[in-house]
């Protein structure tokens, strides 16, 4: 989604706001821009539909300047296009602003303060700079002009600002959208994500919601709302840059598909005491212990994690656990039991959606726990509690590791509740050898990746459609696995209760249409054999997912059986590789699907 990032004091600007923007390209974006100025009265401003690499190709390499701001966008309010991108300037020409997030009353501002400007584009975030200009005539500062604008403004944001006639300053603020400082020798950066400007600094300071930064080469000064000074400690980004390279990779997603055995190493490790037992913060023990059910909400793959951890934490720790979209929860909020307990997934940490219902959450003082995989986001801070997914940056769009150590630090949370409330399932679950050996498993799949690659070649070559189906973790993992295939390769594919089908869908099975079968379960396998049967009967083709304990003659790909708790991290690696390979047979860019957003910063 969205990214920003700015310079102030280096004389190489330009470059440095290009590699950062490159950095952020993984957000997912359909244009760029930046804005540079040496601060003496030479300033670029160029912007362009598409990658950054067409945004460099303008540039022509003679843009210079100490200070500037720059921006990936990914459309809301507009089309993607040269005019809709940032940075966006005022008619003026003073005035030059970035933005991310998404500005819910810009028609009323429009109406109230703009009647006559003339907008170049259709962005929301055009009229922000014309309202700074606006209040620059009625005010004394930039800083009061920019402070008026930002109490008219109802949304979310995060802003940088250029004013031409204060050029040793970039003026920034933030509401729901995630900004950092970053703080170097003579110079300071600021960026929507630490990765983009991990190159120059890993010394960041977070700005909170409300609060107004204005940044200088030698210094920064935070106030809140009212103006008065803020202090806030710097802390070290506890990011690798080698963890953010594709070293020897020709896409992130297949590093990290590769890297989820040793993420489930990682996570045990993190979660297990000298003794080999299973450790997790006593506080959140405490939470779990005495709610009386737990109420799961997420996103696209999080939200498919969560339907394993329905079965882990009903499981091993006896707790009735539901699973929410969180885009329906925040307005169609269930009947909610008398001591509940909120999850929420979340890999990056700012989805919008899943925020919205934290808010809500906070308001009626009950108890959260987020489990992501970024120290220090939005969901962590906001949340009472938090647990985190040590699976290393996700760079691809598909997510890939962050959905299997979802499910582990999940598996490793029911574990040591249900022993904490002398759960029978629980004792009798052995978490540190079920998930080495969870880990080794999904070793022997990666290692067997090219022969999935050649497996599928035909396979999907030139379907429009296709189907996975499971019952009970097969099935949960059927959605995710589905959700994978479409993401990257356009395929309509969709997860399926394999039961389900018969009920409406197979209307849909036609001469060749694949179908997928994850068959883990002892209970279910004769079930789903028999559902794969019935559209070979109508045509599909057919390719079945099978543990090795269950697998018959012809079961394509067998994989290692594992505890039937786990048998999710063990089926989706397949199907992870399904999707990349289909998506590399049929030409497309695996890390950057079309439309997609790493993280979603709007509702
Ligand atoms: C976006 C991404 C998905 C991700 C979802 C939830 O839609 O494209 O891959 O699963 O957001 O993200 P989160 O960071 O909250 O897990």
């Amino acid at each position: 989604m969205c990214g920003i990032v700015g310079i102030i004091g280096k004389e190489n600007a330009a470059d440095i706001l290009l590699q950062g923007l490159e950095k952020l390209e993984y957000r997912g974006y359909d244009s760029a821009g930046i804005y540079v100025t040496n601060g003496q009265g030479e300033n670029h401003l160029i912007k362009s539909q598409g990658r950054i690499a067409d945004l460099q190709k303008k540039m022509n390499g003679d843009v210079n300047g100490t200070i500037g701001i720059g921006h990936t966008r990914w459309a809301t309010h507009g089309r993607p296009s040269e005019r809709n991108a940032h940075p966006h300037t005022s008619e003026n020409g003073r005035f030059t602003l970035v933005h991310n997030g998404v500005i819910e009353n810009f028609e009323e501002i429009k109406q109230e303060f703009l009647q006559d400007n003339l907008m170049e584009g259709e962005t929301d975030t055009e009229i922000v700079v014309h309202l700074i200009a606006y209040f620059s005539e009625r005010t004394e500062t930039t800083k009061d002009a920019f402070r008026q604008a930002l109490s008219v403004i109802q949304g979310s944001y995060a802003f940088a600002l250029i004013d031409t006639q204060e050029p040793e300053v970039i003026y920034v603020a933030k509401n729901k959208s995630p900004l950092l400082i970053g703080l170097g020798d003579d110079f300071n950066v600021i960026c929507s994500d630490a990765m983009a400007m991990l190159q120059e600094t890993s010394r960041f300071v977070e700005i909170a919601d409300g609060e107004l930064v204005i940044v200088r080469a030698d210094a920064i000064r935070i106030e809140d709302q009212v103006g008065n000074l803020v202090f806030r400690e710097s802390y070290e980004a506890q990011l690798d840059l080698n963890d953010i390279e594709k070293g020897t990779y020709p896409y992130y997603m297949l590093k990290e598909i590769d890297e989820q055995p040793s993420v489930m190493r990682r996570i045990l490790a993190h979660y297990t005491n000298e003794a080999g037992e299973t450790s997790v913060d006593p506080a959140v023990i405490d939470e779990a212990v005495h709610c009386d059910r737990i109420y799961i909400v997420a996103c696209g793959t999080s939200y498919h994690a969560g339907w394993a951890g329905k079965r882990l934490l009903e499981e091993l720790a006896g707790i009735p656990t539901e699973v929410h979209l969180s885009s329906e929860f925040s307005y169609n909020m269930p009947l909610l039991s008398e001591k509940p307990l909120f999850i929420f997934l979340s890999q990056s940490g700012e989805t919008a959606d899943s925020r919205q219902v934290l808010v809500k959450i906070n308001e009626l003082d009950l108890p959260s726990l987020t489990l992501t995989n970024v120290p220090g986001s939005t969901l962590s801070r906001e949340a009472k509690h938090t647990l985190l997914l040590h699976a290393g940056p996700e760079i691809a769009v598909a997510s890939t590791k962050a959905y299997t150590a979802q499910i582990a630090v999940l598996a490793v949370l029911a574990s040591a509740i249900g022993r904490a409330k002398h759960e029978p399932a629980a004792a009798a679950f052995d978490l540190s050898t079920e998930l080495s050996l969870a880990a080794a498993a999904m070793e022997t799949i990666v290692n067997e990746k090219m022969m999935i690659g050649q497996l599928i070649e035909a396979f999907l070559a030139d379907t429009r459609n296709a189907f996975y189906i499971g019952r009970g973790m097969d099935y949960f993992v059927s959605m995710e696995a589905a959700l994978k295939l479409k993401e990257i390769s356009y395929i309509q594919a969709e997860g399926f209760a394999a039961g389900e089908l018969k009920h409406g869908t197979i209307a849909l099975i036609e001469e060749g249409t694949p179908v997928i079968g994850i068959i883990t379960d002892k209970k279910t396998a004769a079930h789903t054999r028999g559902n794969l049967k019935e559209v070979e009967s109508r045509g599909a083709e057919t390719l079945r997912i099978v543990s090795d304990s269950l697998a018959g003659k012809g079961d394509q790909l067998v994989i290692p059986e594992v505890h039937p708790l786990l048998s999710a991290l063990v089926s989706v690696i397949p199907t992870q590789l399904i999707a990349y390979f289909a998506t590399l047979h049929r030409g497309y860019d695996v890390d950057k699907p079309r439309n997609l957003a790493k993280s979603v910063t709007v509702e």
